[in-house]
């Protein structure tokens, strides 16, 4: 006699009323970071090939798209240059200038939008000749960290300068979180947080954004300051490093194949846990969606659900323009 079920989960998946009641992760637009790219010029709006949906702007367009997303309820941006080359050299010297391209955008968001919270970007590729994150040694390849913090404080500090809420350093040097918290401190610059990137793996996901930018390294690869994506207790041992340094809030980057990671994180710490849905992640969903393989709007809304419930308070995103549309829709 086979046995009917006494235990039926189904019950509570029985009406869209019960579904919603039993929801336990919601998306909202304060999870979202808009990252955002910038580009010279006037009225510039291009369209990155292999980010549909996605373009550079100039300063005065990047104001005119701020305002959209503000109106959509989207308060925070993670904006990023993309640098002419000439501009570029070995110490990245370019990026602590504030007449440049980025630190001017970064005063004229704040200038029009005092409100919104822009978390600034700090490593070394997009200015530097090498394409590298840091310092590159001429003669052995090798990037020297310690050389590279100097860099990279006077990086934060030009862009505390700026009006940065928040400074993202992104370039896996270490001790850079206590070096530029120092630098910070010691500059009348101690209410500006730092969203270290605290586990960011060396992947193959961050083609699309590395041509949106020109920052691809012009020789070798990243993977003696970026984590292999192999390894999980790694995160940890970074984590535990980012807050004795001090940083505010902690990133796991990218996010959908490191969902296990942004878990482990979430429940290793009490900082906020934040995570970046990183271009490539963007990439695909778009082209499978352009050919019809998938609903690309059921797919976004799914992916970022996916992060929060993995364990992340807030999200960058490229979808995060189009995800608030369709919050708003409801
Ligand atoms: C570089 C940086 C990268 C991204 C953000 N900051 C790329 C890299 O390390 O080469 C990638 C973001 C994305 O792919 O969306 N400091």
């Amino acid at each position: 006699m086979p046995i009917l079920p006494t235990h039926r989960p189904r019950r509570n998946r029985k009406s869209q009323v019960i579904r919603d009641m039993v929801q336990e992760t919601r998306l909202t637009t304060h999870d979202f970071i808009y990252p955002i790219f910038i580009t010279e010029g006037q009225n510039q709006q291009v369209a990155i090939k292999s980010m549909p949906g996605i373009h550079r702007f100039s300063v005065d367009r990047v104001i005119d798209e701020i305002g959209q997303c503000v109106e959509l309820g989207i308060k925070s941006f993670a904006p990023f240059p993309q640098v002419n080359e000439v501009l570029k050299d070995r110490l990245a010297r370019e990026s602590a200038n504030m007449e440049g391209l980025y630190l001017k955008t970064v005063a004229e968001i704040k200038r029009q939008f005092p409100e919104v919270v822009l978390m600034t970007d700090v490593a070394m590729d997009p200015y530097s000749s090498d394409g590298h994150d840091g310092i590159v040694d001429p003669d052995s390849g090798e990037i020297l960290n310690d050389a590279s913090l100097e860099v990279l404080g006077q990086m934060a500090l030009a862009q505390a300068r700026a009006g940065a809420d928040i400074i993202g350093p992104s370039d896996m040097m270490d001790g850079r979180v206590a070096w530029i918290r120092e630098v910070l401190d010691s500059n009348a610059f101690s209410h500006v947080s730092i969203m270290s990137y605290t586990a960011k793996y060396a992947s193959a996901f961050y083609g699309p954004f590395r041509d949106a930018l020109d920052s691809a390294p012009k020789k070798g690869d990243k993977k003696t300051y970026q984590m292999n994506y192999a390894n999980r207790r790694e995160a940890l041992v970074e984590l535990a490093l980012d807050e004795q340094e001090g940083a505010d809030m902690v990133m796991i980057k990218p996010a959908l194949s490191y969902l296990d990671v942004i878990r482990e994180v979430r429940n290793n710490t009490q900082l906020p846990v934040t995570a970046y849905n990183v271009s490539g992640e963007y990439a695909m969903v778009k082209a499978a969606a352009q050919q019809g393989w998938l609903d690309g709007e059921k797919t976004m809304m799914e992916v970022l659900t996916s992060i929060k419930r993995a364990g992340a308070d807030a999200i960058l995103t490229y979808f995060a323009k189009e995800a608030a549309e369709v919050l708003r829709r409801g």
